[in-house]
């Protein structure tokens, strides 16, 4: 799926028709023009039974930090097709149950729906507001309480938290870490800082994939993460950039698990350690 940042605009169709269809790439590039007259919807909340549409302010979801809040974008949901095509290319190569899906800035929880579709080891959503984080709860319940799911739901265990993605505790697993338009900036970079962290403390993989890649030149600044990927349709919107995390496991902290604490190490074991009896 892997396209060059060179791509022409041919390729660029041919990726609009994949991931919307010929109809949506014709009057695509009309609903582009005028898409702050009519937000995207497509017909997902009908489809399954949860509330998810609509434009939300940082102000109007409550974040009550000013430094995040100014960064914050706007809530507004991912389009279905635009994340099932890209997330079906990413796993095609990568086993999912390996993985711990991980949306930062996860509203009110479309992207970890649609993630459910394939069977990740978990599905983590991080949101910084309140409102909305148990907006995506009650969304998740109603979506794993269908009697006939409408699409296959392959993994159960999504859990949102209500944190700054800055800050946020990572579970000890490999990741791949989704990003839509969540916060720009300074705070972007401390995202960041914070996953880069993760991956030098735990030498866990962390894959990002990043929609509507406005910030991408930071992510592509930081030392700490390579290109590996992109996928460009005519709205940038949805167009994609993956990248990968580059930074070594720091050796001189190891992680609590591995520590041998030789003060408290029982003798016998110390023994063994030292191959005497
Ligand atoms: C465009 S919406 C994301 C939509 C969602 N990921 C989806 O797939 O439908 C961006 C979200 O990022 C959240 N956000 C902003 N700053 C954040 C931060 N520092 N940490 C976590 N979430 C944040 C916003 O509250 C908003 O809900």
């Amino acid at each position: 799926m892997s396209v060059d940042d060179g791509i022409g605009l041919l390729q660029i169709a041919k990726n609009n028709y994949r991931m919307l269809g010929l109809r949506e790439t014709g009057i695509g590039i009309l609903l582009y023009l005028m898409r702050d007259v009519f937000p995207a919807r497509d017909g997902f909340d009908k489809r399954y039974g949860v509330e998810t549409d609509g434009v939300v302010t940082p102000d109007a979801a409550g974040i009550t930090d000013d430094r995040l809040r100014s960064a914050a974008i706007l809530y507004a949901p991912i389009r279905e097709n635009a994340l099932n095509t890209v997330l079906g290319d990413t796993l095609a190569k990568r086993d999912p149950s390996q993985l711990t899906f991980v949306d930062l800035g996860s509203g009110k929880g479309r992207g970890l729906l649609i993630a459910s579709r394939y069977p990740f080891a978990r599905i983590i959503g991080v949101e910084l507001s309140n409102s909305l984080a148990q907006i995506a709860r009650e969304n998740v319940r109603r979506y794993l309480a269908q009697a006939k799911p409408v699409a296959p739901i392959r993994c159960r265990q999504l859990d949102i938290q209500c944190t700054s993605a800055t800050t946020f505790d990572y579970p000890d697993s490999d990741l791949l870490v989704y990003m839509y338009r969540p916060f720009t900036g300074d705070v972007f970079i401390a995202a960041l800082d914070n996953l880069e962290r993760f991956q030098r403390t735990t030498g866990r993989q962390v894959m990002i994939m990043l929609c509507c890649p406005n910030e991408e030149p930071l992510l592509a600044q930081h030392a700490a993460f390579r290109k590996s990927g992109s996928f460009h349709v005519i709205d940038r919107e949805y167009s994609w950039v993956m990248y990968e995390g580059v930074a070594t496991r720091d050796t001189a902290t190891p992680p609590q698990d591995d520590a041998v604490d030789l003060n408290h190490a029982p003798a016998d074991s110390l023994a063994e350690d030292r191959g005497s009896s």
